[in-house]
């Protein structure tokens, strides 16, 4: 009966909006738990044997498809941008993770307490499935609002058209900031001296700028990363901060804090001299 009673009200949500927060989905066969060695692809060894830095209750039952072992963000990193980005002026309430994968930062954002809501926003099936299982491994089920969708779609209709939108996935611009890890594919990511951001697959550092400008925005992207084409993003005359993330000393990744476009600067990360 709740059962019935909850699809019908999904359909009947469905017909109204074009996107509704995501019901749980199921674990599938690509969503897994590897417990021996024996199981993991050679390709993921290496991930594997990192399990318990990138979830610490990994043995809890934490799920990954294999395509996140790469991309999720390490349990230590991860909880170090949710404190940071907890200092941001008290008048953010909304925090959006536009790349979810499988949790990782979402999960961290949650547990900061820091936020009256956490949205989170997975293109994939399969990895929000995880991601899901992985934040009740956390006791956070409720403190996260999914979005099975492209997070591309969800900001512009959020932004722009926010009625197509059920009233749980509505934002308040001002009181929202957005957190980015997008894929880093494309050439030259572990190769290159300095990485082309122009060249970074699927979504350059363009296409993500104009999709974020008009909210304040975290954009993690890889450690090698070219500062000056992060720096053409500030209005002249004004600083941000880029943070490199380390453990044990090597970096994992950096962070650009970039402040809204128009924003009078004071609350974002923006340094004056
Ligand atoms: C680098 S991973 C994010 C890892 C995440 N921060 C974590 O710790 O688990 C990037 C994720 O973005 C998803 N993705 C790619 N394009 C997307 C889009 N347009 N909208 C939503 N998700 C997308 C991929 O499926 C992948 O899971």
């Amino acid at each position: 009966m709740g059962d019935n009673q909850s699809s019908n009200d999904q359909r009947k949500d469905l017909e109204k909006y074009t996107m509704i927060p995501a019901t749980e989905l199921p674990l599938t066969e690509n969503c897994i738990h590897y417990e021996q060695k024996q199981e993991v692809p050679w390709d993921l060894l290496k991930y594997w044997s990192q399990r318990y830095t990138l979830f610490e209750a990994y043995d809890s039952g934490i799920y990954l498809t294999d395509d996140a072992w790469f991309g999720v963000t390490p349990e230590p990193v991860a909880q170090q941008i949710a404190y940071e980005v907890a200092r941001v002026s008290p008048s953010k309430t909304t925090i959006i993770d536009l790349f979810a994968g499988v949790g990782g930062n979402a999960i961290q954002f949650a547990l900061s307490e820091r936020w009256d809501r956490v949205i989170a926003v997975e293109r994939d099936g399969d990895t929000l499935a995880c991601a899901q299982n992985n934040a009740k491994i956390y006791e956070i089920t409720n403190e996260i609002t999914w979005v099975h969708a492209d997070s591309f779609e969800y900001l512009k209709l959020a932004l722009e058209q926010p009625n197509k939108l059920h009233e749980t996935l509505r934002i308040d611009p001002a009181a929202t900031v957005l957190f980015a890890s997008p894929p880093w594919g494309g050439p030259g990511y572990r190769t290159d001296d300095i990485f082309n951001l122009h060249e970074m697959e699927p979504y350059n550092l363009k296409r993500l700028h104009e999709a974020y400008k008009s909210l304040d925005y975290a954009l993690y992207l890889p450690r090698t990363s070219d500062l000056r084409q992060i720096a053409r993003l500030v209005p002249d005359g004004k600083k941000i901060e880029v943070v490199q993330y380390c453990i044990e000393g090597a970096s994992k990744a950096l962070i650009a804090w970039i402040p809204a476009e128009g924003s009078p600067h004071e609350t974002f990360y923006y340094y004056d001299e």
